[in-house]
């Protein structure tokens, strides 16, 4: 099944809950908050006490992509606030097992992250403990960025990988899904896909992920 995860980094933050419900109209079914500290990457967005009021407005599960230094501080605070998906970079991570674990026994769904420089060859380890992992398709940081393409090939061996070890975990890219790029990633094995700026940098979002869902539908017929 292939999910859309509006990112809200590029919506209208004063009129939040508006627009998150128009983009889970438009099939939106998982609501991607990405979460920036000015340390891990140059930009600075979001914490807990605006997941506690997205959980008011949205009955669909909210997906924190933490890119933050040192984010077991913060993992209980975002998980209390109302997380239901959380994933932590590889790169910020000393101890990856300790904090996905710690995820985890806060009852969320754990995910793992890679930047695209990150081999996915080094998440081998893992992969039997998470429920996702996040392939980034831009440096993390800001939105409407150009799609970096040798992240598919990155998305074609993690699901070699998990067929390899029969695991269970999804995979999600983030960041350039736009109409042009979408079919690409499905084709390639992604199965949720994160758009922020083709959902809420112009237009309505509810019919720019209508479109968007649309052309990842079309694409899973043309898989090979
Ligand atoms: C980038 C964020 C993304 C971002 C993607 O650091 O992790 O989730 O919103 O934005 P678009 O879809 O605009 O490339
Ligand atoms: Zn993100």
């Amino acid at each position: 099944m292939i999910e859309l995860a509006p990112s809200i980094l590029s919506a209208d933050f004063a009129r939040l809950g508006e627009q998150v419900n128009r983009a889970a109209e438009g099939g939106g079914t998982v609501i991607h908050v990405d979460v920036m500290d000015g340390h891990f990457v140059p930009n600075i967005t979001l914490g807990p006490q605006l997941v506690r009021s997205l959980r008011k407005a949205t009955k669909l599960p909210l997906d924190c992509h933490l890119m933050i230094e040192d984010p077991d501080l913060y993992i209980p605070a975002f998980a209390d606030a109302g997380a239901d998906w959380m994933s932590v970079h590889y790169e910020a991570c000393r101890h990856l097992d300790r904090t996905l674990n710690l995820v985890k026994n806060h009852g969320l769904q754990v995910g793992v992250v890679i930047n695209p420089a990150t081999p996915v060859g080094t998440l081998e380890e893992v992969l039997d403990m998470v429920h996702h992992v996040l392939v980034m398709s831009v440096n993390p940081g800001f939105g409407g960025q150009k799609f970096i393409p040798s992240s598919l090939e990155k998305v074609r061996k993690l699901a070699l990988m998990r067929t390899a070890r029969n695991a269970n975990f999804r995979i999600e890219i983030d960041g350039g899904m736009a109409p042009d790029t979408i079919g690409q990633a499905v084709r390639a094995g992604v199965e949720v896909l994160v758009a922020g700026n083709a959902v809420f940098g112009q237009g309505d979002p509810k019919e720019n992920a209508q479109r968007l869902l649309k052309l990842a539908t079309e694409a899973t017929l043309q898989r090979v």
